[in-house]
């Protein structure tokens, strides 16, 4: 769009741009920068247009972007060409991803190259490693405390071996994420440490405030999340003598994104990183962004300018880096950060499918599906041009984040199956065998989440103590079962290491100061490899997991319609032990694919007149195409054992 403030405002910026910056060949960029100015300058100006200083900060936010474009290497810049011409790159079923610590999957970066072979084994192209920024020794969250946004903590390693990894990846046509802690810094950071010493520019970095009157306003509203290690949302620091809002750990300060040199600062990060070779960042803790007195302080519609504005200047600079929004909030709030009134994505490309991920344990723990389906048919439609991404587990705690009213609908009293389903993971009911661990237990809320890694939570830990090969096989079906969805629901499916191999809690972070209080330590586990040897073993446990994962990610390599489209339906189907939806077909040659999946510990039944409904079963056979066999079929009805999942098709392919 053309207008005349906005264009006038860039003239003048490229008139006066440094002779350092114009010697290079700024084609591409200036292409770009003139296409997306309108959207750039608009957003700046209702983020800062009342400051004083616009004009030069929107000068700066020009300058910063052409020296990363400057940088940007040119075998990026290809990259980022083939992109733009196929901008749908990323729905395809061709992706799975795993996330990992670095220094817990492998000893650090050079280790983690050593083992690329892993993730061809298993069918990963897509890695995303946990923090590896520079952080305190001790309190850092896991690396989500960064006191260094451009060095690599060197327990984990160092740049040139981050670059030598990228490299190596590539060649294998493994993408790399790598997260950028957005929110928020470690207090151990050069800024916060200016800020300590009485800088008044680094002050305003950060949410300062000399006395408690601010403080106590922003309470009143403000939810807690860490209150058992981190209560309250301030934190008084001596050497400045004022309260810094820390809403996470009180090591962690909060970013003012009111100040557009924090937004142009984080802005120069991730594109620092895009520019070392990350495929896709993940932002951390997006919700968290803007903070409102009288308001919880997520979800603001100003974060989501941020995010918009960020993206915009992405496309300038590097338009094939794609954004993870890391969003745990109500499915209303979550889709918001695709982008708010638009048609196509203009904030996040993809966004942590976190609703999907807590009623699938829903239905763990209850042995049907009602909730399950219910919350997704909540569950608003994406736009185009986004994706989520699907996981089982991941580093952090589960919340069950859905809502009252699905439960209600799904027949259950709100309240008692919150209780019911925090009772049932840390064990504590009769038809559990769940071992998790509660997490920020919450008295004033009654809110409580769970810590605990999948094998532990699904019972096969128990079930490896008791010994008993039959409740081990059913717990390895559950952890198929789960994957079988993640894997076929539309997006990109993100395993979390560990997973593939069926590992358990691992309580050795006890013995560690730093991490023995937090308990999400107990799913962030080591690697034990010469364990993992036993994957190639028939009959083990590592064996009959990690093989039966690899399956299935051949499997959704050879069905095209599980590329994420849009094209899913839900189904709705008498049983309500049983989950499923078609994938329908939007490219011709393709065979659309009904995923069903038995969430009982009995068989469950399908009339044939149902699933006539959604997959034509009078025209032939159909297949299941994750065996290549026909489903068991009896008289007119089709049935599922305990914990079993078909991919239905038409078409005997599937991966053979
Ligand atoms: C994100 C991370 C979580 C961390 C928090 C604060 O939610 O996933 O591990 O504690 O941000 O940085
Ligand atoms: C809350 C936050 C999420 C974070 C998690 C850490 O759920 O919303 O961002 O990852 O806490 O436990």
């Amino acid at each position: 769009m053309y207008e005349q403030r906005s264009h006038s405002a860039l003239n003048h910026i490229l008139e006066t741009l440094s002779p350092d910056l114009t010697q290079h060949d700024l084609r591409y960029f200036l292409i770009r920068l003139g296409a997306n100015f309108y959207a750039i300058h608009s957003l700046f100006e209702r983020l800062y247009g009342h400051r004083a200083d616009f004009d030069q900060q929107l000068h700066h936010l020009v300058e910063r972007m052409a020296w990363s474009y400057v940088a940007r290497p040119g075998n990026l810049r290809i990259n980022d060409r083939a992109r733009e011409d196929d901008y749908n790159w990323f729905f395809s079923q061709d992706l799975t991803g795993m996330a990992l610590y670095t220094n817990g999957f492998a000893s650090d970066l050079r280790d983690l190259q050593d083992k690329l072979d892993y993730f061809d084994e298993l069918g990963i192209n897509l890695v995303h490693l946990m923090p590896i920024l520079r952080c305190p020794q001790g309190a850092s969250d896991g690396g989500y405390a960064v006191s260094n946004y451009r060095e690599i903590d060197p327990r984990i390693g160092d740049l040139a071996e981050l670059k030598s990894l990228v490299s190596e990846m590539r060649k294998r046509k493994i993408l790399l994420v790598l997260d950028v802690v957005v929110n928020h810094t470690s207090n151990e950071h050069e800024w916060a440490q200016r800020a300590q010493a009485g800088e008044k520019k680094y002050q305003d970095y950060y949410y300062m405030f000399d006395d408690r009157r601010v403080p106590d306003m922003f309470e009143q509203s403000l939810p807690e999340v860490f209150p058992e290690n981190a209560p309250g949302n301030f934190t008084w620091d001596e050497a400045s003598k004022k309260w810094v809002m820390t809403v996470f750990n009180t090591y962690q300060w909060d970013l003012n994104f009111s100040n557009p040199a924090v937004f142009i600062e984080m802005l120069d990060i991730i594109l620092f990183w895009a520019n070392q070779g990350a495929d896709i960042v993940r932002l951390d803790a997006v919700a968290f962004l803007w903070k409102k007195i009288g308001t919880t302080s997520q979800n603001q519609d100003e974060a989501h300018l941020i995010l918009q504005l960020m993206k915009d200047c992405c496309q300038v600079v590097a338009p094939g880096l794609l954004f993870i929004a890391e969003a745990i909030v109500a499915p209303s709030e979550v889709v918001k950060y695709f982008g708010e009134d638009a048609v196509v994505a203009k904030e996040c490309e993809i966004a942590y499918n976190a609703t999907t991920m807590a009623l699938m344990w829903d239905a763990i723990a209850t042995k049907n599906a009602k909730l399950l389906r219910q919350g997704l048919r909540s569950l608003p439609t994406k736009l185009e041009g986004a994706t989520w991404l699907n996981y089982v587990r991941c580093h952090d705690d589960i919340g069950f984040g859905f809502d009252d009213h699905d439960i209600a609908i799904a027949g259950y009293n709100p309240p008692d199956h919150r209780r019911f389903l925090h009772d049932y993971f840390i064990g504590n009911h009769p038809a559990s065998d769940a071992r998790g661990i509660p997490f920020a237990e919450n008295p004033k809320t009654g809110d409580a989440r769970i810590s605990g890694s999948l094998a532990s939570l699904i019972g096969l830990e128990e079930a490896i103590e008791q010994a008993d090969p039959q409740l081990i096989r059913s717990a390895v079906d559950r952890i198929l079962l789960l994957h079988g969805i993640i894997l076929s629901f539309g997006g990109i499916p993100l395993l979390y290491y560990g997973d593939e191999l069926g590992v358990t809690n691992d309580f050795s972070y006890l013995q560690n100061l730093d991490k023995k209080t937090d308990n999400r330590w107990v799913h962030r586990p080591t690697i034990n490899w010469q364990k993992a040897e036993l994957r190639h073993t028939q009959g083990t446990i590592e064996n009959m997991i990690f093989s039966g994962i690899a399956h299935l990610i051949r499997v959704r390599k050879s069905l095209p319609v599980l590329a994420d489209f849009n094209n899913r339906n839900l189904l709705n189907l008498s049983n309500s032990a049983l989950f499923g939806y078609s994938r329908f077909t939007v490219n011709k040659g393709d065979e659309p694919v009904v995923v069903l999946a038995n969430f009982s510990t009995s068989q469950q039944a399908l009339t044939n007149s149902e699933l006539n409904e959604h997959i034509d079963t009078d025209r032939g056979q159909i297949f299941n195409a994750i065996t290549g066999e026909e489903p068991v079929r009896f008289k007119d009805q089709l049935v599922l054992q305990p914990y079993e999942f078909l991919y239905l098709t038409r078409q005997k392919k599937g991966w053979t």
